[in-house]
């Protein structure tokens, strides 16, 4: 498999653990997935370049680095993404975040876009989609669809478990796109589910089953 990086930091490991634990009820799951999150969130930022600037610190002018390059817009896709952006906007505060809307048609199968707002100024900024769960790729093919549209040049996937399908499907259709995630599990159900996963990820954030 290409471009794909799991994030195996122990407490990443460990806190997905209990997310999947189907006695862990939803106050729980979803401080749960903004911590993962935002650990995660630092692995899929290590490649941010640095800029070298001079800072006058109480005892002497030093050499300091900074962040420099483009700057950020993080894209949660609704439902589930939006429970991993507390921690993100903790970790990076002047990020942008857009939202995209997915739904999949149940006759067709396809993608549809139900809802879409962006920073205006995406097409400058990189960009990191994020989605708790990687399960067929449609949404996450068509996500990235919406943004290279919108003019992204630089976008990465950050998920908090995958399917082989999931990362076979959007490594085929956006090669250029890097996924991150904590997990690749066994495989997806007949009802397009992740095995062992964790449920349905949005319904136990907000409690809805
Ligand atoms: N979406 C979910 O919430 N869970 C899965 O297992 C697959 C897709």
């Amino acid at each position: 498999m290409q471009n794909v990086k799991i994030i195996d930091h122990p407490l990443v490991q460990h806190k997905i653990s209990l997310m999947r634990d189907v006695n862990t009820g939803s106050k729980e799951f979803r401080e749960l997935a903004s911590e993962t999150a935002m650990l995660m969130c630092y692995e899929a930022t290590r490649d941010l370049p640095l800029k070298t600037v001079e800072i006058q610190t109480p005892v002497a002018m030093a050499k300091c680095k900074v962040v420099s390059g483009k700057k950020l817009a993080f894209v949660p896709v609704l439902r589930a993404g939006l429970a991993m952006t507390d921690g993100i906007i903790e970790l990076l505060p002047a990020a942008k975040i857009g939202h995209v809307g997915i739904f999949r048609d149940p006759e067709t199968a396809n993608a549809v876009e139900y809802y879409c707002k962006l920073p205006t100024d995406i097409a400058d900024r990189d960009v990191i989609i994020t989605d708790i769960m990687l399960a067929t790729g449609g949404t996450a093919v068509k996500t990235v669809d919406i943004l290279k549209k919108a003019g992204v040049k630089n976008i990465k996937l950050m998920c908090i478990i995958a399917s082989p399908e999931g990362i076979e499907n959007v490594n085929k259709a956006c090669p250029d796109v890097d996924i991150y995630c904590g997990s690749v599990d066994e495989k997806l159900n007949d009802h397009n589910y992740i095995v062992p996963g964790l449920g349905d990820a949005g319904d136990r954030i907000f409690g809805t089953k």
